[in-house]
């Protein structure tokens, strides 16, 4: 390797980490993403100019394909089917590890050339990308709704599981010790249906996690590839994805009160969905109409906007922002209380509302906003149910307990705006909804909001 194409790999690499930094901040996360692109240009500029290419054509062809549906795929996507977008790119970066995993070991006289070491990182490529690969196209079919997105769950399931995971093992070390070429295809097959099996269990709204340990397990398969192609930069590149994508995933599953291993094998959904929505039984809530809201928001000193997944399906960004502006014209303060797992995917609230231009001083994390609370006149839960539910807090029976919420509780007044009184993901019932400071302001998100500046422009 030459030392022009050291550099330009050092360049790269550093690229990508000041990429993940610029990513950990809304401000600076476009900038990071761009960095990171460019790093990803050099690195992959510099390979295709210094090594020698072989079968040409059918690099450029493959180029073609990939920026011919990748490009516009990432332009139209809307930013509520983001997580399968995800699922999708992360599953192709596993099963292209692992076929350079398997290319590898057959142009080495099936393994036999390759020393105990390739083996081994070409075993772990093949294995860490198939699994990936199988376990993000039931991701992506779960959160498309191509297929049912319940946990589908059989008795004895984590047992068979585990007998495949024992023989995948056994077979490896097979490989590695006699370098077979069929032992190599028997682990390919095994792990692709270990990936089906992975993620079928798993309840659709808490796919998103796996999609981030499953783009963690792409890393370690590019890593591994790496070390078959002895190229630096790969290495590089797939342990920070494993990395990040690790402590992605633990920072979810903690930001939802639950471990990684009740989000894995837990099944959540399976039991609580059943007879979630039913518990409020014949209780009754108070509906209210966009004229008293207008007024009681018109006449606030400090208002609370805390928004969730329905904002996301209501695409109502831009009419909350006019809302908030109008309110602030008329000296009302306005923040956004954000809940780290409000929505669907990391980050969902702080890019849906960064897509409206909401400036970044209104935005509170929830360690921020809580305090406020008690300081706050009216709490406006736009679309949020599960993040403000008390009972995370309150009722250790709960599914959901000991999930870290905005206490909405805690504010003056509070306006649900919801289209029905259908639970949130979690399935559960809300005690909020029947709270005596509770009032319901019933439809889609966008026309409610609408209402709503209309019903403050005249108050
Ligand atoms: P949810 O608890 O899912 O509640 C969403 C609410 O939005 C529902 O009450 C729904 O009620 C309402 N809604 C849906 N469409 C609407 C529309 N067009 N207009 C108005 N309202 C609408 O959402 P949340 O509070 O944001 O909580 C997120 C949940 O997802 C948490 O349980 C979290 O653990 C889970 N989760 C999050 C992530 C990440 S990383 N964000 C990952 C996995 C799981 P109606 O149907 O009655 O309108």
């Amino acid at each position: 390797m030459t030392t022009a194409l050291h550099w330009s790999y050092l360049v790269a690499a550093v690229g990508f980490i000041l990429a993940l930094a610029g990513l950990s901040g809304p401000r600076t996360a476009r900038q990071g993403n761009l960095v990171g692109a460019g790093g990803m240009l050099v690195a992959v500029g510099m390979t295709l100019g210094a090594e020698h290419i072989r079968n040409g054509g059918l690099l450029a062809l493959g180029m073609v394909i990939g920026v011919g549906i990748g490009v516009p795929a990432a332009r139209m996507v809307k930013m509520t089917a983001m997580p399968q977008m995800v699922a999708a790119f992360n599953g192709v970066g596993g099963g292209a590890a692992a076929l350079v995993s398997v290319s590898d070991y057959m142009s080495h006289g099936g393994g036999a050339a390759l020393s105990s070491g390739n083996r081994l990182a070409v075993m772990l490529g093949a294995i860490i990308g198939c699994i990936s690969l199988f376990g993000s196209v039931i991701a992506f079919a779960k959160l498309q709704e191509l297929m049912p997105t319940r946990p589908i769950t059989y008795p004895g399931q984590q047992m068979v599981n585990g007998v495949v995971f024992a023989a995948v093992l056994a077979m490896t070390v097979g490989a590695i010790l006699g370098g077979r070429i069929a032992l190599l295809g028997a682990v390919c097959v095994l792990c692709c249906g270990l990936g089906v099996a992975i993620v079928m269990p798993i309840g659709g709204a808490d796919v998103p996690v796996v999609i981030s340990l499953l783009n963690a397990f792409t890393g370690l398969a590019v890593a591994a590839s790496g070390f078959t192609l002895q190229n630096t930069v790969l290495i590089v590149a797939g342990t920070l994805v494993g990395a990040s994508g690790t402590l992605l995933t633990r920072m979810m599953s903690q930001a939802m009160g639950r471990s990684l291993a009740n989000v894995i094998f837990g099944a959540f959904g399976a039991v609580v969905t059943a007879t979630g929505g039913a518990e409020g039984g014949d209780r009754s809530v108070r509906s209210t109409t966009a004229e008293d809201v207008g007024t009681m928001l018109a006449y606030s000193r400090r208002v609370a906007v805390v928004p969730g997944y329905g904002l996301a399906v209501a695409q109502a960004q831009h009419t909350i922002r006019e809302l908030a502006d109008l309110l602030e014209s008329r000296g009302v303060e306005v923040y956004y209380a954000i809940h780290p797992v409000a929505g669907r995917m990391p980050g969902h609230m702080n890019v849906l509302l960064a897509e409206a231009d909401v400036p970044y001083e209104q935005l509170k994390e929830m360690d921020e906003a809580n305090p406020m609370m008690p300081q706050t006149d009216v709490a406006l839960v736009v679309g949020a149910n599960d993040v403000v539910n008390p009972a995370a807090r309150d009722s250790p029976g709960s599914p959901i307990y000991g999930m870290p919420i905005i206490n909405v509780d805690q504010s003056g007044q509070i306006v649900f705006m919801k289209r029905s009184m259908r639970p949130g993901f979690a399935g559960i019932d809300n005690e909020l909804l029947y709270n005596d400071k509770t009032v319901l302001l019933f439809g889609d998100a966008k026309d409610s909001l609408t209402k709503l500046v209309a019903a403050v422009k005249v108050a």
